[in-house]
Parts: C-alpha cells; sequence; structure tokens
C-alpha cells in the first residue's frame, strides 16, 4: 500500500468539534495524520475522534484564552514532541450594525477569531524554527475580503487574519514555514444555519454556483495547502465561495 500523504505528520485543527473544524480534522486524519483535536466541548470532541482514521489527542480549550492556548500548545508537545500542520480554524459571530454593537461583542469576536490565531502561531513558532518546516492554514472569510454590513467585528477579525497570513508568510518563509489562508464562503454549517431562511434564499442568488459548499469542500483546500502538493504555496488566500467573491 503507497504511503498517506500526510503519515507521520502531526496536526492541530482547532474548532474540531463541528462543522468546518470537524471535517477538516476528519480529512487530515485519513491522509494519515494524528490530529489533535481543539475546541471547549470534550463530549463533541471525543465523538470527532472516534469517527477519525487514526489517532488523536482531544484537548479541550477555549481558544479565546490565551493561557489555555499555551497549555495545549504544551500538551501536544509533550504528547507528540512536534506539530507539522497548524488549522486556525475556531471562530465565532456576534453580528450588530455599528450603531447598536457594543464593545463586548467587538472584544470577543476579535480574540476568538484573531488574537487566537496569533497566540498559537507565537506559541509554536519556536518548534515551527526548530522543525525547519511546518504549515499554517487560517480559515479566513470571504468577509475579510469584501466586508458585510452587520458584521463589522467579523469582518475586521477576517481581514486581520489574511493580513497577518501575508505578514507570517514572509517572515517564516526562509524557515521553510508556510502560511495561508482559506476563505470560505457560505458553508453548510451551524454558523449560516443560525440565518433567516430568507436571507439563505437570497445569499444563493449571489453565488454562482447556486449552492452553499460543504465543510467537507473547505477541508479539501486546507488537505491540499497542508500537504505535498501545497510545496510551492505560501502567503495566499484561497477563496472556497462558489465563485461568490470572485474578483476580489
Ligand atoms: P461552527 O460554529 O460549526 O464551528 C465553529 C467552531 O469553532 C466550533 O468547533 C466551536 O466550538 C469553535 N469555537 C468557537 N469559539 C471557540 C472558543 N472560544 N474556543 C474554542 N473553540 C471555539 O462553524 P463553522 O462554519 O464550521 O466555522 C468554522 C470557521 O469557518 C470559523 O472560523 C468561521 O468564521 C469560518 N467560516 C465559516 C463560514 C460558513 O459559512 N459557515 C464562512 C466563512 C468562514
Amino acid at each position: 500500500m503507497s504511503e498517506l500523504p500526510l503519515s507521520g505528520q502531526t496536526a492541530i485543527v482547532t474548532g474540531a468539534s463541528s462543522g468546518i473544524g470537524r471535517a477538516v480534522a476528519l480529512l487530515l486524519s485519513e491522509q494519515g495524520a494524528k490530529v489533535a483535536l481543539v475546541a471547549r466541548n470534550e463530549g463533541r470532541l471525543n465523538e470527532v475522534a472516534e469517527a477519525a482514521s487514526g489517532e488523536t489527542l482531544v484537548v479541550p480549550t477555549d481558544v479565546s484564552d490565551p493561557e489555555a492556548i499555551q497549555a495545549t500548545v504544551k500538551t501536544v508537545l509533550g504528547e507528540w514532541g512536534r506539530v507539522d500542520i497548524l488549522v486556525n480554524n475556531a471562530g465565532m459571530t456576534r453580528d450588530n450594525l455599528l450603531m447598536r454593537i457594543g464593545e463586548e461583542d467587538w472584544d470577543k469576536v476579535i480574540d476568538t477569531n484573531l488574537k487566537s490565531a496569533f497566540i498559537f502561531c507565537k506559541s509554536l513558532a519556536r518548534t515551527f524554527l526548530k522543525q525547519k518546516g511546518g504549515r499554517i492554514i487560517n480559515v479566513a472569510s470571504v468577509v475579510g475580503l469584501v466586508g458585510n454590513a452587520g458584521q463589522v467585528n467579523y469582518a475586521a477579525s477576517k481581514g486581520g487574519l489574511i493580513a497577518m497570513t501575508y505578514t507570517l508568510a514572509k517572515e517564516l518563509a526562509s524557515r521553510g514555514v508556510l502560511v495561508n489562508a482559506v476563505a470560505p464562503g457560505f458553508i453548510e454549517t451551524s454558523m449560516t444555519e443560525e440565518l433567516p431562511e430568507e436571507t439563505r434564499e437570497v445569499a444563493k442568488t449571489e453565488i454562482p454556483l447556486g449552492r452553499f459548499g460543504k465543510p467537507e469542500e473547505i477541508a479539501s483546500a486546507v488537505a491540499f495547502l497542508a500537504g505535498p502538493g501545497g510545496s510551492y504555496v505560501t502567503g495566499t488566500v484561497l477563496r472556497v465561495d462558489g465563485g461568490m467573491a470572485t474578483g476580489s
């Protein structure tokens, strides 16, 4: 049997308990990586671990807490000694118009979606440099490219994630660390299930492919960037959006 593309590698996937993160974790596992599953809900992470193809490590973590992230990185390194792939996927929305949004909603979304990725990257920087290699994949959003009324905090967090991707790609390239982002459009997960039916229908009319994407369709983009096929790709934002933000 031929070797799997990610065999011998270890990955951390945040927000692995549901939606896109779950699909990413399962695909990386299927491709041979050992996967550390990070989110808050241990029970749901255990279910993902059971569905995975290979070795996993369940590490319940609130990513809006920097100390919790540092402890998680320590746990994973203590267990496996290396991290080859970091997928910063955990994210949340707290939507409101500028006139109504509170500072607390700004801080919570920035801390969860953006600062968490910075803390993970920083906590793993020494490891990546010592290994002389690694892949960082940030799950951003097309909203971070084109904006969206009612999502000032979320759009800023995703735009920040994209700018951080560009910056770290330049900073870490000479050490063999490749840094990219995936920018999903509308994907069928709990995040979009919350939207009113009318909003979902209007959204579909703005998507050239005429449908929402599936979590697995984001996972395959992440696996490409994490795998052998992505060896010359860094500093890129890969839109996986059914054509929605074409041209941006
Ligand atoms: P989801 O709600 O199913 O998953 C979000 C994941 O993040 C869950 O595992 C959740 O537990 C985790 N999470 C949230 N806050 C956390 C915290 N403080 N600590 C630890 N884990 C936390 O939603 P979905 O759609 O799978 O979202 C995954 C990523 O994809 C997010 O970053 C989201 O912004 C992004 N995205 C989703 C799109 C969509 O249409 N569903 C579109 C564009 C981007």
